[in-house]
């Protein structure tokens, strides 16, 4: 990444939207969305607005906890609505928010929401600071403030784990 890559930028520019229709495949044998199908796409939604924030290639260093709040059944479109968070060293918090659409009733419920991080890193592999991200409106701001609680949250937690493994 050259220099020019780090000036700050916009929450929108990442701002990432991601449609699937469920097919047969992707259910269980009651028609229900795999919920490790739904888990792919947040990773893939999530990674499209952080390759689009750090024009980098990144990798998943961690995804926190998702509730799949109601079923999506086949025949329904799951939309997958992402975008950078918070940037921090060489990661970022990307949101993941899952809409579930029914175009024949006309209804969209929220399915969840899931936030990962990010980790930015050049073709052989090595970490690459990450332009800051800017938020715009007061969600973005209340979503950039609670991303940092949630990196404590997270580096935490880690610490706790890495002293358990000892
Ligand atoms: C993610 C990864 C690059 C972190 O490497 P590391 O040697 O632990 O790096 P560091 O401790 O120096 O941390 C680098 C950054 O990652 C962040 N990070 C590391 N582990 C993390 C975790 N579990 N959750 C969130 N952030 C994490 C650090 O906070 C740090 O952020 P910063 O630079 O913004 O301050 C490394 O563990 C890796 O390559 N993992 C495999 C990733 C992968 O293959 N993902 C696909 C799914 S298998």
């Amino acid at each position: 990444m050259n220099d020019e890559n780090l000036g700050p930028r916009s929450v929108r520019d990442s701002q990432s939207e991601m449609t699937e229709i469920i097919l047969p495949n992707d259910a269980n044998p009651l028609g229900d969305l795999l919920g490790g199908r739904l888990m792919h796409w947040i990773d893939l939604a999530g990674a499209l607005a952080a390759h689009r924030h750090s024009r980098s290639y990144v990798v998943t260093a961690s995804v926190d906890h998702i509730d799949f709040l109601v079923p999506v059944k086949i025949g329904d479109l799951a939309i997958l609505r992402s975008s950078v968070n918070r940037v921090f060293n060489s990661s970022m918090e990307v949101g993941v928010k899952v809409w579930v659409e029914n175009y024949i009733a006309d209804t969209a419920k929220h399915v969840g929401s899931a936030y990962l991080t990010f980790v930015a890193i050049d073709g052989k592999g090595n970490r690459l600071k990450v332009a800051p991200v800017v938020p715009d409106t007061d969600e973005q701001r209340r979503r950039y403030d609670d991303a940092g609680r949630r990196r404590e949250i997270r580096r935490a937690e880690l610490e706790r784990r890495r002293k358990a493994k000892r």
